[in-house]
């Protein structure tokens, strides 16, 4: 994970769905993901790639009601809380789906073992999943003593998302388990504070225990990515720097659509790619939001304004379709050559 050669590729969709458990579905997924890793080989990096399947579940959200046609419910926080359609009973929060989000992982986990024998580059010791660990009760109860060491075995990489990084029992959990653990850092990240949360989580100062995932937004990468680095470096904190340049650049269209468009998506890369070399730093990896269907959800690329509401069907953020998916992925790649 920390061999400059083999970039760390973390995709898949914002909010995975109960409906996904299945074979054929698990199977489209698998398949795209082979062909991302067919494009990083065509390159000649070997890639670690990170799914954000088989637990994403859980979405924590900024607004916590949603109100339409002057009715107020709670805001949808993913499968394993309540559900998507705008109804008092689906939207009831119900303890019932943990049990249900853990069935589905099982089914995803063991569909992806069969699909992996028909893969042409993706193999599975280069397969890895995460979410991010929001719901404590399913993080928690599927953390285990192994060899004396607690490790949270429902993914891989669990992260702490940007909207619990201030919170002082996801951080106590974080730093119980020996997992590597993501960082979600937004453009208000307090830097000293962040020290004090890396002294927290990595208090070794372990290689390859963190994996900070920048989301500043295209705007803000030249005013905050600097001192991040220079800081980590004055304490010669050992961290892994993803790029996620997706959630820092969100926009409502006018017509009330969430989207993003693909020049923010690259212009964030390209920022995040040069502060990074400006300072003698390396950017480790990249983190987008994608899927195998032909979604019209971001713009740029084969999609426009016009289009977004003729496939828009992400449970909540814009995704990349597999057209942009291969521009955004060659863009970073074609980057990374030339550093
Ligand atoms: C996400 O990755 O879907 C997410 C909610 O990210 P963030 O915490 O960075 O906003
Ligand atoms: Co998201």
């Amino acid at each position: 994970i920390q061999n400059n050669k083999q970039p760390i590729i973390m995709v898949g969709d914002c909010a995975e769905e109960f409906y996904h458990a299945n074979a054929s579905i698990t199977k489209s997924k698998i398949n795209f993901l082979d062909s991302i890793s067919s494009i990083i080989s065509s390159y000649s990096y070997d890639s670690i790639l990170l799914a954000r399947m088989a637990g994403q579940f859980a979405k924590p959200r900024s607004q916590k009601t949603e109100t339409k046609n002057g009715i107020t419910l709670p805001s949808y926080f993913g499968d394993m809380f309540n559900g998507k359609i705008f109804n008092e009973c689906v939207r009831q929060i119900r303890a019932v789906r943990l049990l249900e989000a853990y069935d589905a992982s099982c089914r995803i986990v063991n569909h992806v073992e069969a699909c992996l024998q028909n893969c042409d580059k993706l193999t599975k010791d280069k397969l890895f999943f995460c979410h991010e660990a929001y719901n404590l009760f399913y993080d928690g109860s599927l953390t285990r003593k192994v060899n004396g060491i607690y490790y949270n075995l429902s993914t891989h990489m669990p992260w702490l998302g940007m909207r619990t990084v201030g919170s002082t029992s996801h951080v106590r959990f974080l730093s119980g388990i020996a997992n590597p653990i993501g960082i979600k850092i937004g453009p208000l990240i307090d830097v000293q504070w962040l020290v004090q949360l890396l002294n927290t989580l990595n208090p070794l100062n372990e290689a390859g225990k963190i994996i900070l995932i920048t989301r500043l937004g295209y705007k803000e990468v030249h005013n905050v990515l600097p001192y991040l680095i220079t800081t980590i470096q004055k304490y010669k904190m050992k961290v892994i720097w993803v790029c996620d340049p997706m959630h820092g650049n969100n926009e409502v269209t006018d017509n009330n659509f969430k989207t993003r468009h693909l020049d923010n998506i690259l212009c964030e890369i390209q920022g995040t790619i040069n502060v990074h070399f400006q300072n003698g730093s390396y950017m480790n990896g990249i983190h987008l939001e994608t899927t195998y269907e032909d979604v019209t959800e971001c713009t740029g690329g084969n999609v426009t304004n016009a289009d977004l509401h003729r496939n828009y069907t992400s449970a909540v953020d814009p995704r990349l379709n597999p057209v942009q998916t291969n521009l955004v992925l060659k863009y970073y790649l074609n980057m990374l050559e030339a550093c």
